[in-house]
């Protein structure tokens, strides 16, 4: 199935709160489990020296699973919607996990700007995660651009997100499935970034093709993939 991009940034409110109010919690307690499993593999712990980004946070769902897995740790979640930032700072204020949060901050910022906004970050990034974010970059360059530009040769990134379905017709099925959990603003949203995420075999090439050979991608079931490993 041919590519079709969507907007980058998700900043109508009722697309937002319709994200917000979706229980993927499932999917995001697996996400930090592979992430724990993956730097213990590495032999990283991390403490209060490091310092924790979430790219394209949304409302702070992965931010916070972070921030309390890891309390001591800074965690920085970031986006470009005003929106998902208010979320998100609304969220920890009312979080039952006050102590557990008192390291994490946002930061409302286009991904592509961050580091010429000079934004950050008094200290190198230990771990640089995204969950959901790389299908809503229209080009790839930018994407692996930023990451390039915020990574140390220490800094693990892990990043998460759909894999394009092969036809329109698993498109549809997966949609089908989405709309018996999900309300319609998420089952079009889900829809379209279905269409609009990357092929394996697309972020695959980009790495290869440009000197990115420590990342690796990993197809996780048949619906994710993750990009790994150091820049
Ligand atoms: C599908 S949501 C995922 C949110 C969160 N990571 C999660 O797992 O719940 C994608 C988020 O990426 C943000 N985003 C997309 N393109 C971005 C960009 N260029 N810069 C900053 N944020 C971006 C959107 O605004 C949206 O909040």
């Amino acid at each position: 199935m041919k590519r079709n991009p969507e907007p980058e940034l998700m900043e109508k409110k009722e697309q937002v709160i319709s994200y917000d109010e979706a229980d993927f919690s499932e999917g995001e307690v697996n996400l930090i489990n592979q992430i724990n499993h993956y730097l213990s593999r590495k032999n990283i712990s991390l403490s209060e020296k490091d310092l924790i980004v979430d790219l394209g946070c949304g409302p702070g769902n992965i931010s916070e699973k972070l921030a309390i897995k890891w309390p001591k740790t800074e965690v920085v979640g970031i986006d470009g919607s005003k929106e998902m930032i208010l979320r998100a700072e609304y969220k920890k204020n009312i979080s039952n996990n006050q102590k557990k949060l008192k390291n994490l901050r946002y930061i409302c910022s286009d991904i592509k700007d961050i580091k010429s906004n000079n934004l950050l970050l008094k200290k190198e990034i230990s771990l640089l995660v995204s969950n959901s974010l790389i299908h809503h970059i229209t080009n790839l360059e930018d994407f692996f651009n930023t990451i390039r530009s915020l990574s140390s040769n220490l800094t693990v990134n892990f990043h998460k997100d759909l894999k394009r379905p092969l036809d329109e017709e698993s498109a549809l099925e997966l949609k089908a499935q989405c709309s018996t959990k999900y309300n319609e603003i998420l089952t079009n949203d889900y829809y379209a970034s279905l269409r609009a995420s990357y092929t394996f075999k697309e972020l695959k090439n980009f790495i290869l093709e440009n000197n990115l050979s420590s990342l690796d991608v990993f197809e996780d079931s048949d619906q994710y993939l993750i990009v790994y490993g150091n820049v």
